[in-house]
This record gives structure tokens, C-alpha cells and sequence, in this order.
């Protein structure tokens, strides 16, 4: 299965539409990604998986893509990791993680199977390599089962297990539905092989917290999760189904207590970060920059692909909230600059700015009782915005006049825009939008919040314009 695959990747790789491929961003090279898998550092080069599905560019049996980098930018693709042809995958290799350990590169994962009864189970399965390239699954897969849950588990919704290694050994936490709700449960083991349920982590956090990304940063517990079907709250969580948070708080006895639990970013396209420690020292963030229930032009067009990763995020806590920019090592790929000041008054144009690709840096003014709104993306009345109302302190990322609509089929959406309340913001404001093709992630301030959306123009929609009453700085690199 997994020389199929990959013969089937080289076989078609070429054939993709290239009109919205990023040239930033990873992307699914045919076929279809969802969440990064395994980001880690391997030999001083950066590895990164993605939830994989070769053969169309919709959701379909999980393999893992694999990706290396030296500077979190350029990703090199190196080939499928994992297919799911165990008879405890055999109906998917679900998401994971992956460590160093010594001189073999080690990942967990779900794999995912029918039991006898012909009922769905997740179990969590280790796979091996030497070379950093092929996997080998252990013979004794899978090491954390169904057998291992508490007793009010559901063994079909039990995944995405996050390794750490501790002071004697190992721990994973997973997460899992319990007879209410979902949580994350906290596994123990010395030798990787035998594993004990210790306990809760982290539970009352949605229907299912997935994809647990739990560890050290600035000296606080960081938890990263994504929940299925948070309640909603205002503007604090609005993506219906599927909101990121992270929890900032400290651990004790077993159980991670938040002090604080937000948005990790608010745009519609967002979900399943993993991050890393960088040998500097940097914990960094990438994410599955599309989103579930959702439709992608780039498959209804038949363009054979569908799915990307956000930019590598450095991430900091200051005074108990999650602060995300670029990495540092994108600077690298800014081209010719463009700078201007610019005065608005309704609908200006400036000449001279334009573009398709690039890294955009607005200090805003806004003048007393009126907004201010940056177009991307623009062919005349066709176009991306990014808007900010100092009366309520919300800045929007909007694709609804923006192209191609996502909704299922290509039909209407329910939420092509995100939106981040700036707290303590007043009429002055910074962004830094990063655009590529297809999609745009916009910081505000010092990556105090965050909104990434998709994007799909019909035309070469190179323009950028404003409008409203404001005065503006421009900075603008093509990348
Ligand atoms: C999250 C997720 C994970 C699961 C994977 C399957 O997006 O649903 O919980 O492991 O995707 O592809």
C-alpha cells in the first residue's frame, strides 16, 4: 500500500492545476491533508507528517505525507511515512506525534480498525525508523488499546496521542469520549510497551478535545487542543463545530488547571496545531490551515488537491495569553520593498501596490468615529477584506465577496469571515498579513490575535486597496 501510494504521488503530482498552489505553505502535493502529524526536530532537521489521502482531494483513508525542512519555510517532500495496511490500521493511520529518541526517530498514532463485532476502534500504535525516512510498525501494535481505557471509555473515539518523555519514562495523552463528554486521558509506561491510565488530564472542554499538543512554554503548562463542538461564546469561540483553544495554567496532581482558555486564532481556517521546541529554544506552531465541513475550490474545480499548513508561529505567553508571529526565518524570502504613506478617504488606490504574494506590515489610524479596511486579493468589486472598527474593538477577516464560495459543492457558507475583539486596542492599530495565493493569515499587534482564511479569487486579483477614513503606513515585500 505504501509503494502504491507513493507511485501514485509521482505518477501525479505534476498533474495538479497549479492556479491557487501556495508557494509559502506546505501543501498536499495530490490529494488531500488535514492535520500536521508529528512535527519534531530529527537530526537537527525539522520533520513534519500530515494526515494523508493520495488518491482524491477529499477526506479518505489515512496514510501519513512526510517533510523535511532546515529552516521551517521550505518543506521538501519526502515521501508516504504510513499506510494503512495493518489489520489494526487498516482503516487509517489517524494523527500522532513523533520524538527523537537516541538515533531512532519514534511515532504514535491511532490506528484505526474494526473489531470483531464490526465496531469502529482507535488504538494507539508506534512505528520506527533509522534513516528518518522509513517506518517500520512495531509487532506488538497496538500499545495503548482499548484494554488499557477506563471502563467509560469509548474505544472508537480514542486518538491523537501526544508522547512526552519524563523523568521515568514515557507518557501520552489522548484524547477520548467518557460517558459525558470528551477529555484527555494520561497514559504512563517505562518501555514504551506497557502502558497504565493514570488519569484525567483535562476534561469539560467540548464533545471531543482531539489533537492534544501539551508541554512547556515561558514557564506556564501550554495545552493546544481541537474541540468538536465547543459551546459558543460570543466572539470568543465562533466556529460552530471546530474551535482551537489553548489553556494556559499549571499542572497539578494529574489534572491541568487553566487559569486562562482562548482562541488560538479566529479565522475559519484553522485547526490541529502541533509545535516544537527549535534547538534555539523557540517553540514553534504549524496548523492544518482548512477546516471540516467545509467545500475547497481546488476540488469541486477538479484541480486534484486540496489542503495546506499555515506558516511555522513562534509563540510566547505574556501575562497569561498565547502571543503567535511568523517565524522569523520567512523574513528571509522578502523580495523588493514597497513603502508608502497613505491617506484615506472611502475607496483609494495606491499606486504602484500590488501583488499576489506577500508580507504586508499597516500601522493604522483611524480617523474619530469612522473604520478602516484593507482589500486584498481585488479585482474591482471582487475582493478579500480585512476591516477594523475602533468603536468595537473588531477586526474582520472576510472571503464573502471573495471568489469562489466554500459551502458544500461550491454553494453559499455559513462563515467565510472570523472575527478577533483587540482588547485594550484603540484607533491606532499594526497588522501584518501574509498572503499567498489563496489564503490570507493576518496578526494583529504584537500576534495578539489571529485570523487565517482561505481565499479563492477568480481572477489574477493582484490589487490591494483601502477604504474608510484613516491614515495609513505601508510596508509591503513581495515574497
Ligand atoms: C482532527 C482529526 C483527528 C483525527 C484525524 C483524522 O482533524 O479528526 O482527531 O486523528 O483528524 O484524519
Amino acid at each position: 500500500m505504501l509503494q502504491k501510494a507513493e507511485a501514485y504521488v509521482r505518477a501525479h503530482a505534476k498533474q495538479v492545476d497549479p492556479t491557487f498552489r501556495p508557494h509559502f505553505h506546505l501543501a498536499a502535493p495530490v490529494g488531500w491533508i488535514n492535520d500536521p502529524n508529528g512535527f519534531c526536530v530529527f537530526r537537527g532537521r525539522y520533520h513534519v507528517f500530515a494526515q494523508f489521502h493520495p488518491y482524491d482531494s477529499v477526506w479518505g483513508p489515512m496514510h501519513w505525507g512526510h517533510w523535511v525542512s532546515d529552516d521551517l519555510v521550505a518543506w521538501t517532500w519526502l515521501g508516504v511515512a504510513l499506510a494503512p495496511d495493518s489489520p489494526y490500521d487498516e482503516l487509517g493511520c489517524f494523527s500522532g506525534t513523533a520524538l527523537q529518541d537516541g538515533d531512532r526517530l519514534l511515532v504514535i498514532y491511532t490506528g484505526v480498525h474494526r473489531d470483531a463485532a464490526g465496531r469502529t476502534v482507535q488504538e494507539q500504535c508506534i512505528a520506527e525508523s533509522r534513516d528518518g525516512i522509513h517506518f517500520e510498525k512495531w509487532a506488538c501494535n497496538p500499545v495503548i488499546g482499548a484494554r488499557d481505557l477506563p471502563p467509560d471509555g469509548a474505544p472508537e473515539d480514542f486518538r491523537d496521542p501526544k508522547l512526552i518523555r519524563t523523568p521515568d519514562g514515557w507518557r501520552v495523552i489522548a484524547a477520548n469520549r467518557g460517558p459525558k463528554n470528551g477529555r484527555q486521558l494520561s497514559f504512563v509506561s517505562r518501555d514504551l510497551i506497557h502502558w497504565t491510565c493514570e488519569g484525567v488530564l483535562l476534561q469539560g472542554v467540548g464533545q471531543m478535545p482531539e489533537c492534544p499538543d501539551y508541554g512547556p512554554c515561558d514557564g506556564r503548562d501550554l495545552m493546544l487542543t481541537s474541540v468538536m463542538n465547543l459551546p459558543q461564546d460570543g466572539l470568543r469561540f465562533q466556529n460552530g463545530h471546530h474551535d482551537v483553544v489553548y489553556l494556559v495554567g499549571q499542572e497539578r496532581d494529574g489534572r491541568l488547571l487553566p487559569e486562562r482558555m482562548e482562541a488560538v486564532d479566529l479565522g475559519p481556517d484553522f485547526y490541529a496545531p502541533q509545535r516544537i521546541r527549535t534547538p534555539d529554544g523557540r517553540s514553534v506552531m504549524i496548523a492544518w490551515m482548512d477546516m471540516w465541513q467545509t467545500d475547497s475550490p481546488t476540488h469541486y474545480l477538479g484541480h486534484g488537491w486540496r489542503g495546506q499548513f499555515t506558516v511555522a508561529r513562534e509563540l510566547s505567553i505574556r501575562d497569561g495569553r498565547l502571543l503567535q508571529r511568523p517565524v522569523r526565518e520567512l523574513e528571509r524570502l522578502r523580495g523588493e520593498v514597497f513603502e508608502a504613506d497613505v491617506q484615506v478617504d472611502g475607496e483609494t488606490a495606491v499606486p504602484g501596490l500590488c501583488g499576489r504574494r506577500y508580507d504586508l506590515l499597516l500601522d493604522i489610524a483611524v480617523r474619530p468615529g469612522a473604520w478602516a479596511e484593507v482589500r486584498l486579493l481585488q479585482d474591482g468589486g471582487d475582493y478579500f477584506s480585512v476591516r477594523y472598527d475602533p468603536q468595537t474593538q473588531v477586526l474582520t477577516a472576510d472571503r464573502s465577496r471573495c471568489g469562489y464560495t466554500m459551502g458544500p459543492g461550491g454553494g453559499p457558507e455559513v462563515k467565510p469571515a472570523g472575527r478577533a475583539v483587540l482588547e485594550g486596542a484603540t484607533d491606532r492599530i499594526s497588522l501584518r498579513i501574509l498572503v499567498d495565493q489563496c489564503s490570507v493569515e493576518v496578526f494583529a499587534g504584537d500576534g495578539e490575535a489571529a485570523l487565517t482564511t482561505l481565499a479563492f479569487p477568480k481572477g489574477p486579483a493582484e490589487g490591494i486597496s483601502f477604504a474608510g477614513q484613516c491614515a495609513v503606513h505601508v510596508r509591503k515585500w513581495a515574497l
